[in-house]
């Protein structure tokens, strides 16, 4: 019952969908597109691990209709590399180890994607509280501030 068409360009690809229209987009991106890698942590808005970036602003996929986004480009973590070489924002987390059981990971990459794209960052703290919708339960706090600070250099 009640399915709307919907197109959503997600890392490049443009895929057409049929959908209820009470989905969001985080559960239309990993369980109908199969794109896995942005994950559900809360559902509810607080811990980050859903965020993706529409147009080159995060967003709580978790908390957003997927039919709002007809027509607007969206990117996932598995839409920032390019072939074998990986995103900056990839690179220096593996070089700071920042992160534990990397379940995070992903949203927290993303997050800080946005926030370079955004570029107000100009401070440690002004870091801080732009990744402070990021929770990591491991506590990797420290490394993760690290890669980031490197790239707001
Ligand atoms: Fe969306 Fe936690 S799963 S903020």
């Amino acid at each position: 019952a009640g399915t709307i068409a919907v197109t959503l360009h997600i890392n490049g690809t443009e895929y057409n969908l049929q959908i209820d229209p009470r989905v969001t987009l985080l559960d239309v991106l990993r369980e109908y597109i199969g794109l896995t890698g942005t994950k559900k942590g809360c559902d509810h808005g607080q811990c980050g691990a859903c965020t993706v970036l529409v147009d080159g602003y995060r967003i709580n996929s978790c908390l957003t209709l997927a039919v709002s986004y007809d027509g607007e480009q969206i990117t996932t973590i598995e839409g920032l590399a390019e072939g074998e070489d990986l995103h900056p924002v990839q690179e220096a987390f593996l070089h700071h180890d920042a992160f534990q059981c990397g379940y995070c990971t992903p949203g927290q990459i993303m997050s800080a994607v946005g926030l370079l794209l955004e570029g107000h960052a100009k401070t440690d703290a002004d870091i801080r509280e732009q990744m402070s919708g990021n929770i990591c339960r491991c506590g990797a706090y420290a490394n993760i501030f690290a890669a980031v600070r490197e790239l707001c250099n």
